[in-house]
């Protein structure tokens, strides 16, 4: 099963959300999550989930969006996550690289995530940059589990995550010709632990970088694990998919 774990498709990013949604199907995508990372986009995806049997949503508010969140929020948040399509908390987590001036608040929106989380029972869907240490505590604490998306870290980190229950978000980045960090994980870890992502509109995987990502383009991915692990493209593919699936109950 083909899944894109991790994706924006959401009106802010593309002029027409449903048509991306329905190319990606027809390319052969059999699952799609749609991650929020505010109050807004988390209410879209989650309304799109609902119009396709194959879409769902992960409702959040992510750390670059900490600044305005009041309790209302939370609370709206909270209740989207009832809704029957929500398989995450997410995109949520921490991000010191562009400023750390908000680090307290992120830490403090990120906490109260984890918790609407560990209270409804859902895995979460985590950004980090520049965090690792707080992220990995924050993670520990709340004994979260999910993926760790878009993975950037060490390959002693991702065995850590692994441990914790978490798969490791593997996307356009490792298709990149300076991945080497992330290739020299991804040959590391099991294909058991690794989900597939695509983080449209961000990060299109090679020969197509620099135009607008969609979840299309997952296979790519699948693709490239594939030639790095030396094993059949479909094997990444059934693997990933079963893990996702059995992770997210979709
Ligand atoms: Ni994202």
């Amino acid at each position: 099963m083909l899944i894109d774990s991790h994706c924006h498709v959401l009106s802010s990013e593309y002029d027409n959300p449903d048509e991306i949604i329905k190319n990606a199907f027809l390319r052969g995508v059999n699952k799609i999550i749609i991650n929020g990372y505010d109050l807004e986009s988390s209410k879209e995806a989650v309304m799109l989930a609902n119009r396709y049997d194959n879409v769902y949503a992960a409702v959040g508010v992510g750390p670059e969006e900490v600044n305005e969140v009041q309790e209302e929020v939370i609370l709206e948040i909270s209740c989207l996550a009832d809704n029957k399509k929500v398989v995450a908390i997410g995109e949520i987590g921490l991000d010191y690289y562009w400023t750390d001036e908000t680090k307290e608040k992120q830490k403090d929106v990120f906490a109260k995530m984890l918790k609407i989380a560990k209270e409804k029972k859902l895995p979460v869907i985590v950004h980090n940059r520049e965090a690792t240490k707080d992220v990995l505590e924050m993670l520990k604490d709340a004994k979260a589990t999910g993926i760790m998306h878009c993975f950037s870290g060490s390959t002693d980190t991702a065995k850590e995550l692994i441990k914790m229950g978490f798969l490791i978000g593997v996307g356009g980045v490792v298709t990149f010709k300076n991945a080497k960090k992330l290739v020299n994980v991804v040959k590391e870890i099991s294909i058991d632990n690794i989900s597939l992502e695509t983080d449209s509109p961000y990060l299109t995987p090679e020969p197509y970088r620099g135009t607008k990502n969609d979840p299309s383009k997952v296979i790519l991915v699948a693709e490239k694990i594939a030639s790095l692990k030396g094993i059949d493209k479909s094997e990444v593919i059934n693997k990933t998919g079963v893990a996702v699936a059995s992770k997210f109950d979709l």
